[in-house]
């Protein structure tokens, strides 16, 4: 079984997700588990059975006030099950710190939503890559309780949206050094997925890295008909 998570960013309008919802509902997938994280206005719109829900960001804080935040009380009722946590946009544009992102990822773990910890380098970070998703799991995971429910989002932050990836040979090594390094120091093994530019085209290359648990894909799961072609490729 792969995850699927499909990330609509700040996409889509309230007419255009009607459709998408719509469209939706001919998607297939028995092997594998797909979660859409709409917008949050939308949320409420993702009503299909064949799926399930997440959100893009969760707020640090569990109630009151904190305006234009959303509560994971209000995700939960919602029937929300993932959150996406630190995405890199979230780090680097609106500044988000590693403490923040542990604060959200405890909160999930509290209430049973599986967070998506997104981590991953820049592309002047390459020569020390380890280093950078060390801090990122670090700074999560230390003294971290139901550290097991964590999904780690490998997502080189080179690669998000610019059509460009990691070999598969780079990818590999770069899973399979973060599903050892948590093993190792942490004793939990935790799903790892990819992310950035995973598109209809290249998913066939993408899938024959084994040691991945699935994908977060941004731009490409905007459209239906190209998110299904994913799918069914990776329904074989
Ligand atoms: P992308 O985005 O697929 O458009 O590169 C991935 C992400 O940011 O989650």
């Amino acid at each position: 079984m792969k995850l699927i998570i499909s990330n609509h960013k700040m996409n889509l309008t309230k007419g255009e997700v009607e459709q998408y919802v719509k469209d939706l509902e001919e998607i297939e997938s028995d092997k594998n588990r797909l979660v859409f994280c709409p917008s949050f206005p939308y949320i409420p719109y993702f009503t299909g059975k064949n799926y399930k829900l997440g959100s893009q960001n969760v707020a640090e804080r569990t109630m009151g006030a904190l305006t234009g935040e959303v509560s994971i009380e209000q995700l939960k009722s919602l029937g929300v099950e993932y959150s996406i946590v630190g995405h890199s946009e979230r780090r680097n544009l609106l500044k988000e710190e590693n403490e923040t992102i542990r604060k959200k990822v405890v909160l999930c773990l509290e209430n049973g939503i599986y967070p998506i910890l997104c981590i991953g380098e820049k592309e002047e970070e390459l020569h020390c890559k380890e280093q950078v998703l060390k801090e990122e799991i670090d700074s999560v995971f230390e003294n971290l309780e139901y550290a097991e429910n964590v999904i780690i989002a490998y997502e080189p932050i080179w690669a998000i949206g610019t059509g460009k990836t990691p070999t598969n040979s780079e990818i590999d090594n770069s899973i399979t050094w973060i599903k050892q390094y948590i093993k190792d120091r942490y004793r939990v093994d935790c799903p790892v997925l990819y992310g950035g530019s995973v598109n209809e085209k290249n998913i066939d290359t993408l899938s024959e890295i084994e040691v991945l648990d699935g994908y977060l894909i941004g731009g490409t799961s905007l459209k239906v008909s190209l998110l299904n072609q994913i799918i069914k490729k990776l329904e074989g």
